[in-house]
């Protein structure tokens, strides 16, 4: 019987373990993760989501501090256009993350940064392009272009001198997505080198509806994706993602000719994942109720999250001073729009409510919306419930070899 070990991802001539750790903003896929998947011989993810506030965090810079200070007197306006990015603080940021992690780097694996398109930041090209130059100056080995179709990121990149060097992947969850980017990118001959399919249980962002997510299935899109590109003639790696959930889960798709599986989920509940503690006893104790599509991002996809989340109905003031990582072209979000019309609404209340949409900014940087995959439920199944109720976290060298060496569906219990 077939196990993940018994398979590699090869890009050229570097043979890795077929396992890559998907990117969690706002730092859930810590650097100290994505470290443990490159040192185990796969490949580990760091996000780029807000990489000032996480650099402040982390290396004692104070990005946010001096972006508040400068849009201070736009605390109480609900026209945010004028809120900008520092571009040199941008791409500060994102050179400390991504060269203090890749210098901490050891093994043989690779660690790939995770860039969103939906994080427009108010002026979308131009932040775009800094964030991914930076990443790319810094020496990260790959680039996961996510959450959006990033139609122009390879055009972005283009003069970069790392761009035909780097490996350069896409996300999506469609056929119909794959076939836009690489027609839209047929003149830069420059193919991406991996393809992440991903199906409609994962966590983060959907690429689905929110009504009809339920009816796509990933090995269908999976095997359209193949297909696709058999008839092409294009020879690119295809990493399906979004449920797979065991090692025997991940030797079925590369027995079916993927060339690694991404898996986010299992990781959560690791030492290494930037959530707080408490928060991964909720991913521990949720059951399959307990879990929900919604429309509160702003971004406008669908986003997978426990019910509980904090941040679901919060009605605070708009981050946009400090963070404003979601406002588009325009300056506008979702969420300021929502807001301004709860208040509105109840004029002299204290506490504003907002059902519809959320802060994602301010609760994704504080961990207080809770997006997790479709089978987090599951997550109690593979660890042991200790005396006082709570459940052992896990280390991610646990899961990893879990994937890597399991068969028949088996979850290895810690210690085991
Ligand atoms: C907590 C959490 C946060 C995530 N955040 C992001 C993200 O910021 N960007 C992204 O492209 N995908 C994100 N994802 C999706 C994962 O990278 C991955 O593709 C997917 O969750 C894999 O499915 P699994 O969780 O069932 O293993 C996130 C997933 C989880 C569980």
């Amino acid at each position: 019987m077939k196990r993940v070990d018994d398979f590699r991802l090869r890009f050229g001539k570097q043979e890795l373990v077929p396992i890559m750790i998907g990117g969690m903003g706002v730092d859930i896929s810590t650097a100290e993760l994505a470290l443990e998947a490159a040192r185990l011989g796969g490949v580990g993810h760091i996000s780029d989501a807000m990489l000032p506030t996480v650099s402040d965090r982390r290396y004692d810079t104070n990005f946010v501090k001096e972006k508040l200070k400068l849009y201070t007197y736009n605390l109480d306006n609900s026209d945010k256009s004028a809120v900008k990015f520092d571009l040199g603080q941008v791409a500060e940021s994102t050179r400390l993350h991504v060269s203090r992690t890749m210098e901490a780097k050891r093994g043989s694996g690779m660690i790939f940064i995770n860039c969103m398109e939906k994080l427009t930041m108010n002026a979308p090209r131009e932040t775009l392009r800094v964030r991914l130059h930076e990443a790319l100056s810094a020496g990260v080995d790959g680039i996961t272009l996510s959450a959006g179709l990033h139609l122009g990121s390879f055009t972005l990149m283009e003069d970069h001198p790392r761009f035909r060097d780097a490996k350069l992947g896409i996300i999506v969850s469609s056929v119909r997505a794959l076939q836009l980017f690489l027609r839209k990118n047929a003149k830069l001959n420059r193919f991406p080198d991996f393809i992440v399919v991903e199906g409609p249980l994962a966590g983060g962002h959907l690429g689905f509806g929110l009504d009809d997510w339920m009816k796509f299935d990933l090995r269908t899109i999976v095997n359209e994706v193949h297909q696709y590109l058999r008839n092409e003639k294009l020879d690119i790696p295809v990493i399906p993602a979004g449920g797979i959930f065991t090692g025997s889960d991940a030797t079925s798709f590369l027995e079916e000719g993927a060339a690694a599986v991404q898996v986010a989920t299992r990781f959560t509940v690791t030492d290494e994942c930037g959530l707080p503690k408490n928060v991964m006893q909720e991913y521990f104790k949720a059951g399959e109720n307990d879990i929900e599509v919604n429309t509160t991002s702003p971004t406008g996809y669908p986003m997978r999250m426990l019910k509980n989340s904090p941040s679901i109905g919060s009605g605070i003031r708009p981050g946009c001073e400090s963070y404003g990582y979601l406002l588009d072209a325009n300056g506008h979000c979702a969420y300021i729009d929502a807001y301004n019309r709860e208040v509105a609404a109840h004029p002299d209340a204290k506490k504003i409510e907002v059902m519809d949409k959320t802060c994602l900014c301010t609760h994704m940087r504080n961990f207080k919306c809770w997006t997790c995959g479709h089978y987090t439920y599951r997550l109690k199944d593979t660890t042991r419930q200790l005396k006082d109720g709570s459940f052992q976290i896990l280390t991610a060298e646990h899961v990893f070899h879990d994937y890597q060496f399991s068969t028949d569906n088996r979850i290895a219990l810690p210690g085991e």
